[in-house]
């Protein structure tokens, strides 16, 4: 523990937009629900989506429903 806060808490989960695990459940503890209010939140799992799984496990071990929908990114370099 380091300051109240466990090294998991600190952990960076979304590298892409630099979201630490504590931004997501402080995210899902103010009401977000499903992954797409996670990314408005904190803006985790909105660029290479490498995160998405981890961003949806702290959603379910937070006692949110499961989010079954299908999130699809544009390659790179595309725009929608
Ligand atoms: S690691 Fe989160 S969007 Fe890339």
């Amino acid at each position: 523990m380091l300051g109240g806060l466990t090294i998991a808490r600190m952990a960076i989960v979304c590298h892409c937009e630099v979201v630490r695990e504590r931004t997501i459940v402080k995210a899902v503890q103010r009401g977000a629900t499903t992954l797409a209010e996670v990314q408005a939140a904190c803006g985790a799992a909105t660029r290479c989506g490498g995160c998405e799984p981890a961003v949806r496990e702290l959603l379910q071990r937070a006692g949110a429903p499961a989010d079954t929908h299908v999130h699809i990114r544009p390659a790179f370099g595309l725009s929608a």
